[in-house]
């Protein structure tokens, strides 16, 4: 199974959830990419069996420019694009995805990039097949304890 995963990391806690998930599948016989949204070309989708997409929660949701400011005056290095972006120009592809975020409390209030994922996602020919927030312990991490483990664990679950 061919599987790539498009992120998005301003302090580097998804893009190291993101690493936890490739473990996950790897250990179930995937052949994994990783990209950042940002570096992702439309050939990058020529032979994925599943498609994982990843970022911060910003805002109850995805990143936007705004937002990566703010990341940037706390100190993140957030790319000038993201998922949403990446998201709102990819070519109409058919297939299976999942949708993951990093998110600092698991309240309503927090919201859910991964929801906002799944939205952007439903106006393709894509049938979703998983959702998963991953806790960190501020807003420039660590991965809460546990969190990391349950990504990798996520992964594995995604290989059927
Ligand atoms: C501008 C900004 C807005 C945020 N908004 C939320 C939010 O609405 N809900 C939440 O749980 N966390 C929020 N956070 C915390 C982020 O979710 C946290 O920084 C992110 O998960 C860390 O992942 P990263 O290292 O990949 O950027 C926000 C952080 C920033 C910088």
């Amino acid at each position: 199974m061919n599987v790539l995963i498009v992120t998005e990391s301003c302090f580097g806690n998804t893009r190291r959830f993101a690493d936890a998930v490739v473990g996950g599948l790897t250990s179930r016989g995937a052949v994994v990419t990783v990209t950042a949204a940002s570096d992702a070309t439309p050939e990058m989708m020529n032979g994925v069996d599943l498609l994982l997409v990843g970022a911060p929660t910003h805002n109850r949701g995805l990143p936007g420019p705004a937002s990566r400011r703010t990341a940037a005056a706390q100190g993140a290095r957030p790319d000038v694009t993201g998922v949403a972006e990446w998201l709102d120009g990819m070519d109409e592809w058919r297939g299976r995805a999942a949708a993951f975020c990093s998110v600092s409390g698991t309240g309503f209030i927090n919201g859910s990039a991964a929801r906002k994922i799944v939205k952007k996602l439903q106006r393709y020919t894509i049938d979703v097949v998983g959702t998963e927030n991953f806790l960190v312990g501020a807003a420039e991490g660590p991965p809460a304890d546990g969190e990391l483990e349950r990504a990798e664990k996520w992964g594995a679950s995604l290989v059927g």
